[in-house]
């Protein structure tokens, strides 16, 4: 099926790295772990085995959920967290289905304008760096209602093997090494003093983190209210207070993580499970998929001109729809069943040629009448009962707002970018938004996040997602798109190089060097406009993928530290 091998680029993280050379050529196993009865994929090995060793005791995927989203705060700090939020998809072995928003909120004394000057221009930075850029955290909300829910295991079983680890500390990696080295610069901008983070760390070192042990321990003795009312709590009032935020006793004490039902549609013979507002993923690769859906994409080689050609106008109509429809849920109408109808969206494509590509400056979003009324980090886990979770989680940008609470040992994150600070006014991923996603308290900030389950023939056949900010749905995509339509296993399909388009700027991002030059000088004279040189990568997939014997395929990815575990 594919036409030309390729090596992956070995990088040391999504948008850090767009200014670095590049590093290694490599050629990646194609093939991913294989296990039998459960796995694991994240971000780092130390956490997808903590996932792992609950399974083993017994515990279910839930469990296993909470302990790998806390051991991702200890060991991957870059985006694992307790400072921000996240979204969870999840699937049960009887087919049962569900959803949770653990998404950070506005802050109650934050304004629609609270990042634009007196002549109401953008002010570079204060959504991003620092106190300002902080919302209001959800993962702790989000990990303790999952556990009340659907954990079977003492909670204390789950978080002591997480403190244990955070005492031990983890070893730096090499892409870690570059990674801290490189933000430096800005954890010094972004805090009064030096950080832990500012120390010369080299790979093969062990930074412990006591700290985060001991807030942790007091969350596992009181509970979520620890975080949210307790001394915790008062620790980080006052500490976004003294940094210039705006975050209050108040505001932590109201936030609540809430279960939402998931975004489900068919493609082919699939059903896709996702997350709904106020993630656009769900909704977002929903359109793409049935835009895709009537031209038959197996038909094509993978990443040839055709297959780039159908994704890439799909992408372009399904993200100016993004822009313009979608925030959270709970404050603006948002018209979901026809945005994903079939008839809206076929009607949506309905302009589309193979002769010429379509421009992003002819493209508005769709008609659709309302009625009035780049960091992060995915995992995926089934277990042995067949139970699946997909769930991803961010601080957003590398290290959130850079702000690090040495007292409670964790970063805070920059969120709050999420939001659309002037209408049209792109963000740091360029995404452009409008009314709806604009900045009020409570809001929750819109997000590309897109924790996704397959089924086929009404089994589990995939749990997938990933990093990437604007180019998560489109990862998520391709990777799907990857094993169903172009036949690749899970770990090649994970591997495969990938493209973006997301209306404006109109261009196709594509992983340098990886792609066919002559379908991309087809692409050109079809005028479309090609640009390699902004993502050395796009999105970190991790997944799991059923095969026909029923054992598990790991797919992680290589452009970072992810790890597969199973047994
Ligand atoms: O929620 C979102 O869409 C963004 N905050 C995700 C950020 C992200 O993926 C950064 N990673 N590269």
């Amino acid at each position: 099926m594919k036409k030309f091998t390729y090596s992956l680029l070995f990088i040391a993280c999504f948008i850090s790295c767009k200014k670095e050379p590049l590093i290694i050529k490599k050629k990646e196993p194609q093939v991913g772990l294989v296990s039998k009865n459960a796995m694991v994929v994240s971000a780092r090995a130390e956490a997808s085995q903590i996932g792992i060793d609950i399974l083993k005791k017994g515990g279910n995927a839930f469990d296993a959920m909470v302990a790998t989203e806390l051991a991702l705060a200890v060991a991957y700090p870059y985006a694992g967290n307790i400072g921000g939020g996240g979204f969870m998809v999840y699937r049960m072995a009887n087919g049962d289905i569900g959803g949770i928003d653990y998404r950070e909120k506005a802050p109650l004394a934050s304004t629609k304008n609270m990042f634009l000057d007196k002549n109401s221009n953008v002010i570079p930075g204060k959504s991003t760096l620092g106190a300002m850029a902080v919302g209001i955290p959800g993962t702790i909300a989000g990990v303790f209602a999952v556990h009340e829910k659907l954990g079977w295991l003492p909670i204390e079983d789950i978080l002591t093997p997480v403190i244990n680890l955070a005492y031990k500390g983890i070893v730096v990696t090499e892409k870690q090494e570059k990674r801290i080295k490189e933000y430096q610069p800005q954890f010094l901008k972004a805090n009064k003093e030096a950080t832990l983070f500012n120390k010369h760390w080299k790979t093969n070192d062990t930074i412990k983190y006591p700290a985060l042990a001991k807030t942790l321990e007091r969350i596992l003795k009181n509970g979520k209210d620890e975080f949210y009312k307790g001394e915790t709590a008062k620790i980080l009032a006052r500490f976004i207070k003294d940094n210039g935020g705006i975050i209050t006793e108040e505001d932590l004490s109201k936030y609540n993580a809430k279960w939402r039902d998931p975004i489900t549609f068919t493609f082919e013979d699939l059903k896709i499970i996702s997350m709904s507002p106020p993630s656009s993923g769900g909704v977002c690769l929903a359109q793409i998929m049935k835009m895709i859906e009537p031209y038959n994409i197996s038909q094509y080689n993978h990443n040839s001109l055709k297959a780039i050609q159908i994704i890439t106008e799909a992408e372009r109509r399904a993200y100016a729809d993004r822009s313009f429809y979608l925030g959270d849920p709970d404050f603006v109408e948002i018209p979901l069943d026809k945005l994903i109808s079939n008839f809206y969206l076929n009607e949506r494509m309905s302009d589309f040629s193979f002769e010429k590509a379509t421009l992003s400056k002819d493209v508005s979003h769709g008609n659709v009448q309302v009625i009035e009324s780049d960091e992060t980090t995915h995992y995926s886990i089934v277990d042995q009962f067949g139970n699946a979770i997909s769930a991803t989680t961010t601080l957003n940008g590398a290290y959130g707002s850079k702000l690090y609470c040495s007292e409670l040992g964790f970063f805070l994150n920059n969120e709050m970018d999420d939001f659309s600070s002037k209408p049209g006014e792109p963000n740091m991923f360029g995404l452009i938004g409008a009314e709806a996603n604009s900045i009020a308290p409570e809001k929750r900030m819109l997000s590309s996040m897109t924790p996704t389950i397959v089924e086929k023939n009404g089994k589990l056949y995939m749990s997938v997602g990933t990093p990437g900010g604007s180019t998560i749905i489109t990862s998520v995509l391709q990777t799907i798109l990857n094993v169903y339509a172009f036949k690749m296993g899970m770990q090649e399909a994970v591997n495969a190089p990938r493209f973006h388009h997301q209306w404006l700027p109109d261009e196709i991002r594509m992983e340098p060097n990886l792609f066919d030059e002559s379908a991309i000088n087809e692409l050109k004279k079809l005028g479309y406009f090609i640009n390699e040189k902004d993502s050395r990568v796009i999105g970190k997939v991790d997944g799991i993928l059923v095969l026909n014997d029923k054992s598990y395929e790991g797919g992680a990815d290589h452009r970072g530290d992810d790890t597969a575990v199973g047994f």
